[in-house]
């Protein structure tokens, strides 16, 4: 499973891709916000700093609007994945897009038939929302394996991009199913390599080696 860092911080990004674990990087408007930074300025040092696909999100909602946006965004790098929200204008604009070659990745989608709609119009990468369908009591993982299940049935392409991720569990159920990505913050991506169990074990080796009075440097 691919890693995505769901973020615009230039810092932790660069932080985790220095470990290799960067496959590539999800932006919103939100993350733009929360950034503080103009979103052709960030996009492009992330773009600078990533090889792999870096999706930067349209704000347009009619088709031609998001077409001429999904264009300008494309031309900030190769890398980029053009972000088209899960509307029946975003999926006009999905396959025109995609048509040109540009990759797309089409998200805020929350049901297995957007997600069959996407597929259909193109889509490089489909973004199911995981934690804000567990906000409303709806089970996210499910809808993760009900996609996969659909787009093997079919053969369909489209790399499912699993977003809203908000716990390590998501991350651990994701690669079980067999997400092709996981997009998370760069917070729960570290906390992957967390266990309690480690830190007690750590804790009990460094007693012990202290009471053997050797150096190792
Ligand atoms: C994905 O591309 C989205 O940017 C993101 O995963 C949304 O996550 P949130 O629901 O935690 O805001």
């Amino acid at each position: 499973m691919k890693f995505f860092v769901d973020s615009a911080d230039i810092d932790a990004i660069a932080e985790l891709n220095d470990l290799g674990m960067v496959d590539g990087v999800t932006t919103n408007p939100s993350l733009i916000l929360k950034s503080g930074r103009d979103i052709l300025e960030v996009t492009k040092e992330i773009c600078e700093l990533v090889s792999g696909p870096v999706s930067a999100e349209v704000v347009a909602l009619d088709a031609d609007a998001m077409i001429a946006e999904g264009r300008k965004l494309a031309e900030i790098a190769e890398n980029i994945a053009v972000k088209l929200p899960l509307t029946w204008d975003g999926l006009k604009a999905c396959k025109v897009l995609s048509g040109e070659g540009k990759m797309v990745n089409v998200t805020l989608c929350f049901s297995a038939n957007q997600a069959l709609l996407a597929a259909k119009a193109g889509a490089t990468f489909i973004s199911p929302f995981i934690g804000r369908l567990d906000d409303i009591n709806i089970d996210g993982i499910d809808l993760i394996e009900d996609i996969r299940t659909i787009y093997d049935n079919y053969g369909f392409e489209t790399n499912i991009l699993a977003a809203s991720i908000r716990t390590v569990a998501h991350v651990q159920d994701c690669a079980r199913i067999g997400a092709d990505v996981m997009t998370a913050p760069p917070e729960v991506i570290k906390k992957l390599a967390s266990h309690p169990l480690t830190n007690a074990g750590l804790d009990q080796f460094m007693k012990d080696w202290a009471k053997t009075g050797q150096k190792i440097l």
